[in-house]
């Protein structure tokens, strides 16, 4: 995620190479970082110049372990991406500092995607519009109070995943109806890109596009059965809830 975000920040000008640090701690990484952006990665956080934004894309478990190291950095502003890794948690390493919570998905990898972020108290505006354009190098971004985060990461962080299963399904069902596999792939994922190009485009609610495509004893509309008879869309419904109760759970607090 951290090498993602800082692919699209260079690719879309926003920072040059020379506007940028880096640390990891294994050599073969540092190499890649540096030979693709041409950036100079350190091995120890001791060894970051002080920054105007720090972005912290460790997993949440080895946060735990720099914590130290981490408090002597100095930043105007930090930009959390771990999961489950609340502001509270967050002002304990770094008090009295604007910090900022977020949420970002992989499509951030091909610069399409949705990050939603929240900070603390001590952002400003100014920091906010630096935070948003900083995310929006990545796809969108819009900020949210914190405690919509988890329900945030049920929807748009683990549903790639969602939507790749309904893919792979409808891949399969145009198999299974006599189809090359690679013709299906094409017409299920520019039909999922273009249903949601459409619907973001013209601010379509989904609930009118289903009506439109449903004519009167058609196609769609016996598809549409077959999909309520085997619960589909109870099935997404349930499968929100249970990663929202899952980020809930893996919360971290001091
Ligand atoms: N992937 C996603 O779609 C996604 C979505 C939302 C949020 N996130 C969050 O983004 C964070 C990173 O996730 P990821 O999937 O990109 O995991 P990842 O590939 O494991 O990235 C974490 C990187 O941090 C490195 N690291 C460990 N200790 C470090 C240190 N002291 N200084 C600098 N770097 C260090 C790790 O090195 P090693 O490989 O040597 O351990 C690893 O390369 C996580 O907190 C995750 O919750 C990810």
């Amino acid at each position: 995620m951290g090498e993602a975000i800082l692919s699209r920040l260079l690719a879309v000008s926003l920072y040059s190479p020379a506007q940028v640090a880096a640390c990891h701690p294994r050599s073969e990484r540092r190499s890649v970082l540096q030979t693709r952006y041409g950036i100079k990665p350190v091995s120890t956080i001791a060894e970051l110049p002080p920054c105007e934004i720090l972005l912290l894309a460790v997993k949440p478990q080895q946060f735990d372990s720099i914590k130290g190291e981490l408090a002597t950095i100095t930043t105007d502003l930090v930009v959390s991406v771990m999961a489950g890794v609340t502001l509270s948690s967050l002002a304990a390493v770094f008090p009295h500092l604007p910090l900022v919570r977020a949420m970002p998905n992989t499509p951030v990898q091909v610069g399409a995607g949705m990050t939603a972020f929240a900070c603390n108290e001590q952002v400003t505006e100014e920091k906010r519009r630096q935070v948003q354009s900083l995310l929006q190098a990545v796809g969108e971004a819009v900020e949210v109070p914190e405690k919509y985060l988890n329900a945030v990461t049920a929807v748009a962080g683990s549903g790639p995943a969602y939507l790749a299963i309904v893919l792979e399904a409808l891949i399969d069902g145009g198999v299974m109806m006599g189809l090359p596999r690679h013709l299906a792939f094409t017409l299920a994922v520019q039909t999922m890109l273009g249903t949601a190009q459409y619907l973001k485009t013209t601010n379509t609610d989904p609930a009118c596009l289903k009506s439109q495509v449903a004519s009167p004893g058609g196609t769609t509309i016996a598809g549409i059965y077959a999909l309520e008879y085997h619960g589909l869309r109870s099935a997404l419904m349930a499968a929100v809830e249970a990663a929202t109760k899952r980020a809930q759970a893996l919360d971290s607090s001091p």
